[in-house]
């Protein structure tokens, strides 16, 4: 079955099922008659890791990985002004699907090597060594890791340090693309990749490797939006990898869902700016080792409108002070690729927890909705033996874990002491 055939797509990454060929559908003959290239991808100048939280042993690693994947090839002009990626967005929005195809029909046979910038933080007063379950967690578009491990009031920002505080080692790295990971240049960021890289860190983190002096006995996903739909992919193609999985900041609705509709428009609210127009007031530090395939939301309005519900207090604009200051580049082509991925994970059968934002944009601005719909269990997790839960975080928007908790952690780490 292709991607094109399941319901949900167009409501996370609506413009994309309608639009694109999906790798299913290409002939093996024209994908064997593909040349295969070989890239070295250069690292970043910005080499600046995280802070670690106080509460860990923490160790960064770069992790160098060779993959094999059948690239997506963009086709569309590159951008030369804002106005050329505002009418790429208004494309993406379009309810006719015609008018969005920046891809070619077929793939291309690549083999890219990364430089993966990783850190794996262990409790302080855990145990030294012996069998943990240990998490893996991937973050979403316009951030890099530090979306887990907030060094701004990390007590209550930081999902890095609650879970050291609960027990729970944390592997959390920058997705290729963004953050002291290699850049992922020219109109090629796309989700295969992401979740060949996963995938391949996952197996060495059940060798031993990566993880100090803790081995994993279990292993948990956990991701935030374009993580989660990356753990998501993962799951639909290696099922036995990972025991659980935690997918924040995502959503499942069914065809007849709005947000259908609404929720072309939500993505683009991610950023419309190429870097060159934005004031570096506004930009990461590291802007510019981002080429013009990458924007940047523009403005702390642009990038609340698409994480955060509301700021009013002090403490509130505060926390959106320090949240827009890390964020990162948004390569266009991991958006414009998303419904390229099989979300459907029949064979998976394990426990997953699904957790949003009331107001995630993914949602339509109401999560407890799409969420009743059902379709988490009936389409994606739908194997007999996976047990899927959800929870929606009051008053919340997308970027969840910047808000007021209400309940969050504990039923996330309730969850995990269940799996
Ligand atoms: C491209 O990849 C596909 C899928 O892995 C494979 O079947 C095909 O043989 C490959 N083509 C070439 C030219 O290597
Ligand atoms: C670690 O210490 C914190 C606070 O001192 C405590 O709440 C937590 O339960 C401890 N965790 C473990 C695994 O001992
Ligand atoms: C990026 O793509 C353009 C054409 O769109 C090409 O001229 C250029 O060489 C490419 N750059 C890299 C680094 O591949
Ligand atoms: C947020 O940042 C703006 C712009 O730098 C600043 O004027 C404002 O005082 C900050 N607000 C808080 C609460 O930190
Ligand atoms: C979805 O999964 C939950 C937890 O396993 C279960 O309680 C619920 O009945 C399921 N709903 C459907 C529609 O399968």
């Amino acid at each position: 079955m292709s991607v094109s055939d399941v319901p949900l797509l167009p409501s996370s990454s609506p413009h994309l099922s309608y639009a694109l060929p999906t790798m299913k559908s290409h002939s093996s003959t024209l994908i064997a008659a593909l040349a295969l290239c070989h890239q070295s991808l250069s690292s970043p100048t910005y080499q600046t890791a995280p802070d670690h939280p106080s509460n860990g042993i923490c160790t960064d690693y770069k992790i160098e990985k060779t993959i094999d994947f059948a690239e997506l090839q963009w086709t569309d002009p590159p951008f030369k002004t804002s106005f050329d990626v505002v009418d790429l967005y208004a494309r993406m929005a379009s309810k006719d699907p015609a008018v969005f195809r920046p891809f070619a029909e077929t793939p291309r046979n690549v083999s890219k090597t990364y430089e993966i910038s990783a850190t794996f933080c262990r409790p302080k007063n855990g145990t030294d060594a012996g069998e943990k379950t240990v998490l893996v967690a991937t973050h979403g578009a316009g951030f890099d890791r530090r979306y887990w491990a907030s060094s701004y009031l990390p007590e209550k920002y930081s999902f890095v340090y609650h879970s050291l505080e609960a027990g729970y080692p944390v592997f959390y790295y920058d997705r290729a693309g963004v953050g002291a990971s290699s850049r992922t240049l020219n109109y090629t960021a796309q989700p295969e990749p992401q979740i060949q890289l996963l995938a391949s860190m996952v197996r060495d983190i059940r060798g031993g490797q990566y993880t100090d002096s803790i081995k994993a006995s279990k292993i948990v996903l956990v991701g935030h939006s374009f993580g989660s739909f990356v753990s998501t992919g993962l799951l639909n193609k290696f099922p036995d990898l990972a025991d659980a999985a935690v997918l924040t900041g995502i959503a499942f609705p069914n065809p007849s869902d709005i947000v259908n509709i609404l929720g072309k428009y939500a993505l683009t609210v991610f950023g419309g700016r190429l870097i060159s127009d934005v004031p570096s007031s506004s930009l990461p530090a590291n802007a510019d080792s981002f080429d013009d395939s990458h924007v940047a939301f523009g403005d702390i309005y642009s990038y609340a409108q698409a994480f955060l519900h509301h700021p009013q207090t002090a403490p509130d604009v505060a926390v959106a002070n320090y949240t827009f200051s890390i964020t990162q580049p948004l390569p266009v082509s991991e958006f414009a690729s998303l419904g390229n991925i099989d979300l459907r994970a029949p064979d998976f059968a394990g426990k997953v927890l699904i957790t949003a934002g009331q107001y995630d944009v993914l949602c339509g601005g109401d999560c407890y909705a799409t969420f009743d719909a059902g379709v988490q269990n009936t389409t994606i997790f739908s194997n007999e033996g996976a047990v899927v839960e959800t929870f929606v975080q009051p008053g919340a928007g997308h970027g969840a874990v910047f808000q007021e908790d209400n309940g969050a952690r504990e039923r996330i780490f309730g969850f995990l002491g269940s799996v």
